[in-house]
């Protein structure tokens, strides 16, 4: 079957088949093995990228650049301060102004919507980055991390616990099972994922799938092969009402050394998008210390897959 990504833009990993996720996992993992081996193809020479960043980051932020580096594109950062958009000019007319000038454009902000109106009328691929809805290009680089521990996707559980709204929480339940992985989320009832993002993840995953929505986290994570949290406050939530009432329902839904016994298997991995808030003596937080810096937390590796990811994507969208 032959894939067709020229000129597409990636909002979310939900318009993209079960097929193109594959390809685009494997590929970054083509590119990471060309990295390491230093055998660069410039398979983005003489393009132009524009990473637009409402919102902090850390990884995002240097995988695009890096990646355009490394494939011979120019990237160029556009942050909160440094442009008109959503200020003295509108998401629209900024989206025409950059689609006549860029190949590509890397969103990471607030509302999905923006990312939409980005696309719609840029005229080039926009690539999300981040929204307060999904998070896709984090979820391709964990698949790339399972893939790579596993040697595959289908057939493993995920289990995830923590705030069961998030962009990373949407974003692994309407992607995972679709890939043919059992997923299961523990979180407090107010937190659970909203109806209609479940309906979605039943509605796309593969036939055979579970998904199970719990508030209890040891149930989610029996049989897990793969344990993934987040932070409980997002970017942009800080200091908002109610924060700290959900900090306090999440207390009981850390990842520790007896929730990874619970799995009930030896080898199950820890992952975290990162940046993670520790959990030890003194602070609370999504993760404990031991399970951070374990054997099997594969935190670090999935930061790195960030980059090979972004790659693939502007690759295959951008790229000749
Ligand atoms: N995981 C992730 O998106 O990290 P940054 O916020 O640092 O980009
Ligand atoms: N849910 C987190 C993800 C960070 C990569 C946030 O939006 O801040």
């Amino acid at each position: 079957m032959s894939l067709n990504f020229k000129g597409r833009s990636l909002l979310t990993l939900n318009d993209y088949s079960e097929e193109e996720i594959e390809y685009l996992v494997e590929l970054a993992m083509k590119l990471k093995k060309m990295k390491r081996q230093k055998k660069h193809k410039y398979f983005l020479k003489n393009k132009n990228i524009a990473l637009i960043f409402e919102k902090t980051s850390t990884r995002t932020r240097c995988a695009a650049s890096v990646a355009c580096y490394d494939e011979g594109a120019h990237a160029e950062f556009l942050g909160r301060d440094d442009i008109q958009m959503g200020k003295k000019e509108s998401v629209k007319d900024t989206a025409r102004v950059l689609g006549r000038m860029y190949d590509g454009i890397l969103f990471r902000g607030f509302s999905q919507d923006t990312a939409k109106m980005l696309s719609d009328y840029s005229g080039v691929p926009v690539i999300n980055g981040l929204t307060d809805s999904y998070h896709p290009t984090q979820v391709l680089a964990d698949l790339m991390t399972i893939k790579e521990r596993f040697g595959r996707l289908s057939g493993l559980k995920i289990a995830y616990l923590g705030d069961g709204r998030n962009n990373m929480a949407n974003s692994l339940l309407t992607a995972c099972p679709r890939m043919g992985m059992d997923f299961s989320i523990g979180a407090p009832i107010p937190l659970q994922p909203e109806k209609e993002v479940v309906d979605l993840a039943e509605k796309l995953k593969k036939s055979g799938t579970v998904i199970t929505i719990t508030d209890d986290p040891v149930a989610a994570v029996k049989g897990a092969d793969i344990i993934y949290t987040d932070v409980w406050v997002s970017m942009g939530e800080e200091g908002k009402s109610g924060i700290d009432e959900r900090v306090k329902m999440l207390a009981g839904y850390d990842v520790n050394e007896n929730i990874i016994k619970s799995t009930g298997k030896a080898g199950t991995i820890f992952l975290h998008c990162l940046p993670a808030t520790h959990k030890d003596g003194k602070h609370c937080g999504e993760v404990t210390e031991e399970v951070f810096e374990s054997e099997n937390s594969l935190v670090f590796d999935q930061a790195e897959n960030r980059m090979h990811t972004i790659k693939a994507i502007f690759v295959a969208l951008i790229g000749e």
